[in-house]
């Protein structure tokens, strides 16, 4: 348990501590916060193995009892799949100041994205290495760092927490939570709060900090062209016989128009939303996405709307035949995934079934084209008039030393419209560890420590001050 013992941070009035005294602190307990995060690492806590496997099972404890560490107690609950089946181990608690304090509910994901092989790696992806101040590991940024953020904030505050607090650190949210709405609907009252803050998503650079101003939703379409019905010889039957790859890749490059803009009717776009007002510049973009020297970017538009607001496709599974062991035959079916990014205010099913439709509609050279719909996840905007956005901006500035820089997502994270839906008074701010070097979802996944720190004093601060903000308090 942590009380006043667990931290030096000196008087600042009325147990408030400005941001230094907070960094203080943060210093002192920096290696349990570094082992929360190393620990967390190598329990390998990826959730496409099984949300209900042992293995999530353990890393939710693990969750648990380092929140109650910090006074929170918790409870580590499964969920049930839509059709009753075992689902996700999610991580629930609270704790409760007062009944006039608002109450803050604090998010994170335990699950992390898998490691298909070790290849492009440079350290043990299930291994915390620490190099030149990043701290390399699957899961180190997303959300393992969302984690520390909690954790290391509540330690820094110890007894002098002036807000209540709830958490739900979710176990399945890289899997697109196909739990999260029974689970909600079983635990009403352990998610109702004024506040909630989402740490997983992240900063304009390791050394501006951000809020995120939206997300974009998601939802996966899988296609399958079938041109002949079975394989045929490629020298027999070539030429008026165009294999289902050729097929499929004419079909896929039919969503373009000649700029590289999604032509697919029906697909909204939006400008920037949420407050954003900066763009995203040129050169950055390329040397952070490791683009090779010469790739032209795709589109128009400010490339925050490319980025952030406007739907893209990326074409994430297709089935062929290995290139090893290919032999000459002409393919008579191919099947791929789309992975949708839907514009933040579109709804998602209504974007799946625009770009279904359009894959079936547009069969080349009268191929038979099946599209399946599959899980939808919605996009989400931050309002920039909220009360609680000074509240972290201010936080931001003090912690950083530097003046935010809000930022949109063009990833997604569908817990939190579906909260929203819920809970629509309150107040949602978006923030995280990660940043454009972090790497998440691929080799080499990163966390900057030094931005960690600072992103851990922020909320410390955002957590003390929100006491103090008017807020439509409910009482307990
Ligand atoms: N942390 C990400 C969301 C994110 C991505 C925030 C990029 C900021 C920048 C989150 O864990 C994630 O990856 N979500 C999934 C959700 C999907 C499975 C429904 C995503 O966006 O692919
Ligand atoms: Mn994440």
């Amino acid at each position: 348990m942590s009380g006043k013992d667990s931290f030096t941070a000196g008087e600042a009035g009325a147990g408030m501590f400005n941001a230094a005294e907070l960094r203080e602190s943060v210093e002192k307990d920096w290696n349990g916060t570094l082992d929360v995060l190393k620990d967390k690492i190598a329990l390998k806590s990826v959730s496409a193995k099984g949300i209900a496997a042992e293995h999530m099972r353990k890393s939710a404890e693990f969750v648990a009892e380092k929140m109650r560490e910090v006074g929170i107690e918790t409870r580590v609950v499964q969920a049930q799949n839509t059709d009753g089946t075992p689902g996700a181990w999610e991580v629930i608690g609270s704790r409760t100041v007062s009944a006039e304090a608002p109450t803050v509910l604090l998010y994170a994901h335990h699950d992390v994205q898998p490691v298909p092989s070790s290849d492009g790696w440079k350290t043990e992806p299930f291994e915390a290495t620490e190099i030149d101040g990043r701290l390399y590991g699957r899961g180190s940024a997303d959300d393992g760092g969302g984690i520390a953020i909690h954790y290391a904030a509540l330690r820094a505050l110890g007894d002098d927490l002036p807000v209540n607090i709830k958490i739900f650190i979710e176990g399945e949210e890289e899997m697109g939570s196909p739990c999260f709405i029974p689970f909600i609907e079983k635990h009403r009252d352990e998610f109702d709060s004024d506040v909630i803050i989402v740490a997983d998503s992240g900063n304009w650079s390791a050394q501006i900090p951000s809020l995120t101003t939206s997300l974009r939703g998601n939802v996966d379409v899988d296609v399958e062209v079938k041109v002949l019905e079975h394989p045929v010889h490629s020298g027999q039957f070539g030429g008026p016989i165009l294999d289902a790859n050729t097929v499929s890749a004419m079909l896929i490059s039919s969503m373009y128009d000649k700029n590289g803009d999604l032509a697919i009717p029906g697909l909204e776009s939006c400008e920037p939303i949420g407050g954003l007002s900066l763009d995203v510049d040129e050169k950055t973009l390329r040397e952070d996405s490791s683009a090779v020297d010469g790739y032209v970017l795709a589109g128009t538009g400010t490339l925050a709307s490319r980025l952030w607001t406007k739907p893209s496709v990326a074409v994430i599974g297709f089935d062929a035949h290995p290139v090893e062991g290919s032999f000459n035959v002409i393919a008579n079916t191919a099947r791929f995934r789309l992975s949708v990014r839907v514009s933040p205010l579109q709804d998602p099913a209504e974007a799946g079934k625009a770009t279904a439709d359009f894959m079936i509609a547009n069969a080349p050279f009268g191929a038979k084209v099946e599209a399946k719909v599959g899980e939808t996840g919605s996009g989400w905007a931050m309002n920039p008039d909220a009360k609680t956005v000074a509240v972290a901006e201010k936080a931001m500035r003090e912690a950083f030393d530097a003046e935010p820089a809000n930022k949109g997502e063009g990833g997604s994270i569908p817990f939190i419209p579906d909260l929203q839906k819920i809970f629509p008074q309150a107040e949602v701010i978006v923030t995280g560890p990660e940043d454009p070097k972090a790497n998440a979802h691929s080799p080499n996944e990163s966390i900057d420590l030094e931005s960690l720190k600072k992103n851990i004093v922020a909320e410390a601060l955002i957590l003390q001050r929100l006491a103090d903000v008017d807020l439509p308090v409910r009482k307990n």
